[in-house]
């Protein structure tokens, strides 16, 4: 009975994209080239946009309501850097609710739009000691630890094939291309592993160890369902973290999700700058 029911949406899946897609360009005929995600306190990027058009979440055939306090809830079509983007300010997380095609319809509709690049990016538990608090991490790969994946379920050919490869989620291109540019605007960046889980529970100090063991260097309740369907697209993919809180079990100090975005907030600019240098080379 779930299983038909699963179906019948999966099944509608075309649909849903055509019909927002269709909303879009009745409003618009602006073609964006690169779509960008923006994280928990790490929206003030759009603000830097020249918008062409700006889309309210609820103004969207089928898209979901971003719940989650310091999300804005709305795609900014426009220009930054050169270069032509559509910028989601707030996304969709497991935890609070949605399925994962929900999670991942904007990635989905964006890369119907013509965007085929993914920029995304997430505040980010530190594992790896060596992390501070407010420091960048590009993100090299993934561990998907959400129990979960956004392509179960019948597979739409027209839009991916059945079996994704993952053998480079996060493009090196667009990597070294970061590399560069934060060498150029002098913003130091490490590299990483990220674990995506499900949450909205923090960790306890005993899964902490596991995941540093596993070899993950950052965790988080986003991205990675974001990352798979952009792959399942075959879009060209680019994910940094702000480490927001340090995840050291052995020195654990209560976690605030107030303090979380008051860091992001803080490194926003600075990931704001490297963002942009980065997409004007892309
Ligand atoms: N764990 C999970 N998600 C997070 C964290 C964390 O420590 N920090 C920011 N997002």
């Amino acid at each position: 009975m779930v299983m038909k029911r699963f179906c019948r949406e999966k099944n509608g899946l075309m649909d849903r994209i055509g019909e927002c897609l269709a909303h879009m360009k009745e409003k618009t005929d602006f073609k964006p080239e690169i779509a960008l995600i923006l994280g928990t306190g790490l929206g003030r990027l759009a603000d830097r946009i020249k918008p062409e058009r700006i889309f309210a979440y609820n103004e969207l055939p089928h898209f979901p309501q971003s719940t989650v306090q310091s999300h804005k809830g709305q795609l900014v079509l426009g220009e930054i850097a050169g270069k032509k983007v559509a910028a989601m300010e707030g996304r969709f997380h497991y935890y609070e609710g949605y399925s994962l095609e929900e999670v991942t319809f904007a990635v989905r509709v964006l890369r119907e739009l013509g965007t085929r690049k993914l920029v995304v990016s997430n505040a980010a538990g530190g594992l790896n000691l060596e992390y501070r608090k407010g420091e960048i991490v590009l993100i090299t790969d993934h561990i998907n630890f959400m129990g979960v994946n956004p392509l179960i379920g019948p597979n739409e050919e027209k839009l991916g094939p059945r079996f994704p490869d993952m053998c480079e989620p996060y493009s090196r291109r667009l990597i070294d291309l970061a590399l560069k540019s934060a060498q150029e605007v002098q913003i130091p960046v490490r590299q990483g592993v990220y674990i995506g889980v499900a949450g909205p529970c923090l960790e306890t100090r005993a899964e902490y160890r596991m995941m540093r063991h596993w070899g993950a260097d950052l965790v988080g309740m986003s991205t990675v369902p974001e990352v798979i369907v952009a792959v399942h697209m075959g879009m060209e993919v680019l994910g940094v973290s702000v480490v927001t809180d340090l995840c050291d079990p052995d020195h654990l100090a209560p976690c605030d999700i107030q303090e979380i975005i008051k860091t992001a907030n803080e490194a926003g600019p600075k990931l704001d700058k490297l963002i942009a240098a980065t997409i004007q080379k892309f």
